[in-house]
């Protein structure tokens, strides 16, 4: 039931490129040059009348929500807005009939995420359900969706669904955005190519398992961690952090890297590592300042960075190299390595990763 793996996690890490394709299989097309969702196709007139945007998501599942907020903004002008499921059901919520809450649940079971959506309906708001386990009360609540199709996520960390729901989230901005206009067709078929590229380059990315695998040796005995990314990757670095404290016990902390110097520059010192996101996008020279001010105060960094990044290996202490894809996409590819970090930094403390304590699968309760 493993696969011959020892845990859960490590199967449902590894077997991302098959998840990733079962996930895009029968949505692009064309030679991956289109994307088709039922749920978009079927309502188009909402998502041309549109107001705004609002996620509902809590943990894992709101990291990919904050991904996704930006490829709307990006590719399909849309303003959006991600709430944590929990507060957002507590709060005033503004919504109106042209507004589209997108709901983001692996389990589909997560109670505050169903209150949010259940909320919603009651304001008029169209409900776009983004869920792995068909028929789930979410995935039946919602008034259409897409299914992330990664099979059972068996292990609590989340791992396959978060890399599931950043696709379809990406698919869905493209698609909408086609459908208003806001994207040209060749930047459908160049990001569509990209996303069909993607269980090929994360097959790549898994072989860094060995390379990860000898780092975690460095860093078992480590109490604090920072996670830096900018733009795309910021939640990416969220989640990072998030993986690692929850299976490693170690804390671990995420931030947008700019926003180090505004307070947790005073924690960094050769005690404390930091993993820093830093692909070769937009904001590359910014965040290669943000590697120099850890380096400067003596802070060791663990750098993914793509294939033959000169200037950050010359300056990280340790780099994990990963393929080269559009930025909006990124995320599927760098959480890959931050999912192994935490895995084998885990194994080293003899932690029990697939059952971590105080942690259930699904949050059915408030
Ligand atoms: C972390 C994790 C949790 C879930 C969260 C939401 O690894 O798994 O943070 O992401 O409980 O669960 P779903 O997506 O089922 O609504």
């Amino acid at each position: 039931e493993k696969g011959g793996y020892p845990h859960f996690m490590l199967k449902e890490i590894m077997e991302q490129p098959a998840t990733i394709r079962d996930c895009i299989r029968g949505r692009i097309y064309d030679n991956g040059t289109k994307i088709f969702l039922n749920g978009v196709n079927h309502f188009k007139e909402k998502f041309l009348n549109v107001n705004r945007i609002v996620i509902v998501a809590c943990g894992t599942s709101w990291h990919a929500s904050l991904i996704g907020k930006r490829m709307f903004q990006e590719l399909a002008h849309i303003p959006v807005t991600v709430e944590y499921a929990s507060e957002f059901r507590y709060g005033t919520s503004l919504l109106t009939p042209n507004d589209i809450v997108i709901a983001v649940s692996q389990s589909g079971e997560t109670a505050d995420t169903l209150a949010a959506i259940k909320m919603a309906h009651e304001s008029g708001a169209f409900v776009y359900g983004i869920c792995n386990v068909i028929g789930s009360s979410i995935s039946r609540e919602a008034d259409t969706g897409t299914y992330i199709h990664v099979g059972p996520e068996i292990g609590v960390a989340s791992t396959k669904a978060f890399t599931g729901q950043v696709t379809v989230l990406a698919m869905l901005a493209v698609a909408v955005g086609n459908l208003r206009g806001t994207i040209s067709d060749a930047e459908v078929s160049q990001i569509a190519t990209a996303i069909s590229n993607l269980p090929e380059l994360i097959g790549k990315t898994l072989n860094l398992n060995e390379k990860i695998e000898d780092l975690s040796k460095i860093y078992t005995y480590v109490h604090n961690f920072l996670y830096l990314g900018r733009g795309y990757n910021y939640p990416t670095a969220l989640e990072g952090a998030l993986k690692l404290k929850e299976i490693s016990y170690i804390h671990a902390e995420g931030y947008p890297a700019a926003e180090m110097k505004h307070g947790p520059i005073a924690l960094i010192d050769e005690m404390m590592p930091t993993v820093v996101i830093a692909p070769q996008d937009d904001l590359h020279d910014k965040i290669i300042s943000n590697i120099q001010q850890v380096k400067a105060r003596g802070g060791k960094v663990i750098a993914v960075i793509n294939e033959n990044d000169r200037e950050i290996s010359q300056i990280a202490d340790d780099i994990l190299e990963i393929p080269s894809v559009p930025d909006c996409i990124s995320p599927i590819i760098s959480s890959i390595p931050l999912q192994l970090l935490a895995y084998h930094i885990a194994i080293r403390k003899g932690c029990n990763v697939d059952m971590p304590r105080n942690l259930a699968k699904s949050v059915t309760v408030e």
